[in-house]
């Protein structure tokens, strides 16, 4: 089998740069290890910053993000019960957010990939790339009990943190920088009405809390949790309850609790690898760099990597500017790398960690406060939280 670009990982990364490229005329196959189910099945993040919204759209996938996706024009930011709005809107110049579940933007681009005729194997095993560094690269697999070769032009490795595509590049040949954070966050779903319209980071001496949303009706609820806590410890009752402890009193008040549709923990960890290609292998989305959640960035630096590789490829095969592939990697790490401090300082500022000495504790508390105090300080927290400008590719 041949294609022109052969796409590794069938999450939002994989998906929505293979959905961008058809429109180009550019065609490509992706290989997924799991079902679509399984990938549905995945909770994640649901801000998405306006890079993403454009990308969607001009992806031709953006019509039920548009109608149900929510506007959120600011968020908060609750210190020792006090609460802060964030006006994203007034801060930024008319800049805003839309809240819309990564599961239902998944689905979405499943849904045009089908019904665009383009080929996706799903239930793929030992996916593996070979020849990067030659002109004509391959990628084999297995699947139904036969082994397949699948030759391309290039290839987009967008299988996540621990897929194989990160680990086909020879370590000598890569740089790794990793944060570990001393926690995880325990999310719960629920089918209960959001407690606040907006979403509300909370800082609290038992740590970190986050109100989050799916719609009107189905609310998302996150708790910094300890390195060694495992979900058979946390039932709902005792979930709601330490929500409870940790939201402004107005808040919990009025918290409408129900039983969990789903909860799991996710660790928090800070990953960046340089540079993100090898020869004719580009790494993109979480194959390449992973951040904390407190930023909402995970989805967002994704999509600018989508973005870059899309706009490059589509320069190469229209106009033959072959020499920008050299320059994918350089391009995509100056904006993760915001996505990576911005995510690393609001975990910083909202998370209580066992590491943090009583002296940075201190320096923690008043400098979130002074960003809180100062107009300047709310405008850098916005115009992050909405997302700084992609870069240009030409
Ligand atoms: N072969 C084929 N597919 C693979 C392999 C492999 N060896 N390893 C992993 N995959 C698939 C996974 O099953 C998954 O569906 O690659 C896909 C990677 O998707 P994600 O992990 O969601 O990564 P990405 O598409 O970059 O999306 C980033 O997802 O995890 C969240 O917070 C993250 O919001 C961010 C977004
Ligand atoms: C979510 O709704 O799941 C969510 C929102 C904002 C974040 C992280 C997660 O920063």
């Amino acid at each position: 089998m041949k294609t022109q670009v052969a796409i590794i990982g069938a999450g939002p990364s994989g998906l929505l740069l293979g959905q961008l490229l058809h429109k180009q005329g550019i065609e490509n196959v992706i290989l997924e290890k799991v079902s679509p189910d399984y990938v549905l099945g995945r909770i994640r993040a649901g801000v998405l910053e306006q890079g993403f919204v454009d990308l969607m759209r001009e992806a031709g996938v953006a019509e039920r993000m548009d109608s149900e996706g929510e506007i959120h024009d600011g968020f908060e930011i609750a210190l020792n019960g006090v609460r802060n709005r964030i006006d994203l809107k007034g801060l930024t110049g008319g800049n805003t957010v839309i809240v819309y579940g990564q599961t239902e933007l998944t689905r979405d681009l499943m849904d045009a990939r089908t019904k665009t005729n383009q080929t996706t194997h799903y239930q793929v095993n030992d996916v593996q790339p070979h020849d990067m560094l030659e002109e004509h690269p391959y990628v084999t697999y297995e699947s139904g009990g036969k082994q397949y070769k699948l030759e391309c032009d290039y290839i987009a490795g967008s299988d996540g943190f621990h897929g194989v595509s990160r680990k086909s590049i020879p370590k000598d040949c890569i740089t790794e920088y990793e944060r570990l954070y001393p926690g995880g966050w325990l999310g719960l779903l629920s089918d209960t009405p959001p407690v606040n319209p907006e979403l509300v980071y909370i800082r609290h001496e038992r740590g970190f809390a986050l109100c989050s949303l799916r719609s009107q009706t189905r609310s998302r609820y996150y708790l910094q949790v300890g390195k060694n806590d495992k979900i058979e410890d946390w039932n709902d009752e005792r979930f709601w309850e330490e929500l409870k402890r940790r939201l402004p009193k107005d808040l919990a008040d009025k918290l409408i609790t129900g039983p969990s549709i789903e909860k799991s923990i996710a660790p928090m960890r800070s990953f960046v690898v340089d540079p993100m290609q090898y020869g004719r292998l580009f790494l993109l989305g979480d194959a390449a760099h992973i951040v904390p959640p407190t930023g909402a960035k995970g989805l967002n630096t994704a999509a600018s990597d989508v973005y870059t590789l899309y706009t490059i490829l589509t320069k190469v095969y229209g106009q033959g500017k072959t020499e920008l592939l050299k320059e994918y990697s350089k391009i995509c790490l100056r904006r993760i790398w915001d996505g990576e401090r911005f995510s690393w300082w609001m975990s910083n500022m909202l998370h209580k960690f066992e590491e943090t000495s009583a002296f940075n504790e201190k320096i923690y508390n008043s400098e979130i406060e002074y960003y809180l105090n100062s107009d300047a300080g709310r405008r850098v927290i916005a115009e992050q939280y909405v997302g700084l400008p992609y870069d240009n590719v030409e």
